[in-house]
């Protein structure tokens, strides 16, 4: 593989004008380039990232290099890349990219081995398709390595399947679960970007519409909330008891898949899991159906059965493809199955991702501050970085808050002072 692979070099100024643009709602991250930038503490460390070729990635990319380190990115999804951003990164930042919007699986693999190639000793995943391939065909690489870092849930959650099964040989910190990432990026952002995507893909109107949120997680909820504010009549489906009360007691309407597919106009899944949206589903959905997915990979909806059930397919639009069936339904699949907000939009607003890449920042530089390396395992964002990010986007957003008093400070730790 060559030193990079990306779609066309000339749109790189193009590609660097929008993640000027980006950097403007990312003053988090502006601050820690600058802090790092003088104290450097990256310094050499060869870091590759598996991440979605986004404006706000690249700004992420230039604060790792700001600090010091030496970076290579590949993407970790076939249809997110931004083939202007790869460019500039490659161009004005002299940051090697290997991405290709609309790259084959196998290309995507080849892009990941060359991210490998770079010998990382800190990997930055998001849905752990990086690391994965490091233990099954570049487990030499392992020994000399600080850790990783992991972006989504998805992705956390197969690593926490690697460390149960006692597979896991490098120790990982689940960006992804620190408040400051999950309570905002994957609720607001999945929320705000995943209603984007779906007015970009089919500029439908949502009012009045029945639309259906599968999975009432912290993508979940945002999507939900989002298609409410639209005025849209909003289903929630689960299969956590817990989740299921709160989507109910949050207002929206809750009841079996089986049951919501047969009224739905949209169908959105955001659960992470397998085949929610099933060939059962399919046979009753209404016609006229958009089916969405926001999950990080493309196999919550059933697409081999949704194409063994159509005797016809079409493109009416960028980014539908519309399957007719055999009795005349016709079910319109938005991005191929693939994160619609990435795929059919941009991905998250810049505002949000800024919180979710200063703990990506902070985690690398924590990485290489440590005298030991962690235990192979998948390790929490430490406290204290949680409540840095906080405090850095508080004052970002100029808002102030209150502090304890020496009295609430000593009342709050005492127990002797009850009725
Ligand atoms: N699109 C994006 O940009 C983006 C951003 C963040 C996370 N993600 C991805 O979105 C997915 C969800 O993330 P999250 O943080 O909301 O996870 P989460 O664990 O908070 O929520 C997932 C929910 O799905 C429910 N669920 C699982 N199987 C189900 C089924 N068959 N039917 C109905 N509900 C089901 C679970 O009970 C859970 O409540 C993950 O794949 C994650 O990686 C995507």
């Amino acid at each position: 593989m060559n030193e990079f692979d990306i779609a066309d070099a000339a749109l790189a100024d193009a590609g660097k004008r929008r993640i000027e643009w980006a950097l403007q709602e990312m003053p988090v991250l502006r601050g820690l380039a600058e802090r790092f930038g003088r104290e450097r503490p990256l310094q050499g460390l060869r870091l590759s990232g598996c991440l979605h070729i986004t404006t706000e990635t690249a700004n992420l990319a230039r604060t790792l290099k700001a600090a010091g380190a030496d970076v290579v990115l590949c993407a970790s999804n076939p249809l997110s890349t931004q083939d202007d951003v790869a460019a500039a990164l490659v161009r004005h930042a002299g940051i090697p990219v290997y991405a290709v919007r609309g790259e084959s699986t196998e290309v995507y693999y080849q892009h990941i081995n060359a991210a490998l190639d770079h010998r990382p000793v800190i990997t930055m995943d998001d849905g752990a398709d990086l690391v994965s391939e490091l233990h099954r065909s570049r487990s030499g690489l392992l020994g000399g390595m600080l850790g990783g870092t992991e972006e989504t849930t998805t992705g956390v959650i197969r690593l926490r399947a690697m460390a149960a099964a006692g597979a896991l040989q490098v120790p990982v910190i689940a960006v992804n679960d620190a408040m400051t990432k999950h309570l905002f990026d994957n609720r607001y952002g999945t929320g705000q970007s995943t209603l984007d995507g779906i007015i970009r893909a089919t500029n439908v109107l949502l009012a009045g519409k029945t639309f259906t949120v599968v999975g009432y997680g912290w993508c979940g909820r945002g999507i939900a909330m989002r298609a409410r504010g639209h005025g849209a009549h909003v289903v929630v489906t689960e299969v956590e008891p817990l989740r299921a009360l709160e989507a109910a007691m949050d207002g929206f309407c809750v009841m079996p898949l089986l049951e919501a597919a047969a009224e739905s106009d949209f169908i959105v899944t955001a659960t992470g899991d397998k085949h929610v949206v099933d060939r059962v589903h399919l046979e009753v959905m209404k016609d006229g159906c958009v089916l969405a997915n926001s999950g990080h990979f493309n196999v919550e909806i059933n697409i081999p059965a949704l194409e063994s059930l159509a005797t016809n397919r079409q493109q009416p639009r960028t980014h539908v493809d519309t399957y007719r069936l055999a009795d005349g339904r016709r079910i319109h699949l938005l991005a191929e199955g693939r994160l619609v907000n990435l795929a059919a939009a941009e991905g998250h607003p810049s505002a949000v991702m800024d919180m979710s890449f200063a703990n990506q920042v902070l985690a690398a530089v924590y990485l290489a501050a440590r005298e030991q390396r962690l235990d192979n395992a998948v390790h929490p964002v430490p406290a204290d970085i949680d409540a840095e990010v906080a405090r850095l986007k508080l004052a970002a957003m100029q808002v102030g808050i209150d502090t304890l008093t020496g009295e609430q400070v000593s009342y709050l730790s005492s127990w002797e002072e009850g009725t």
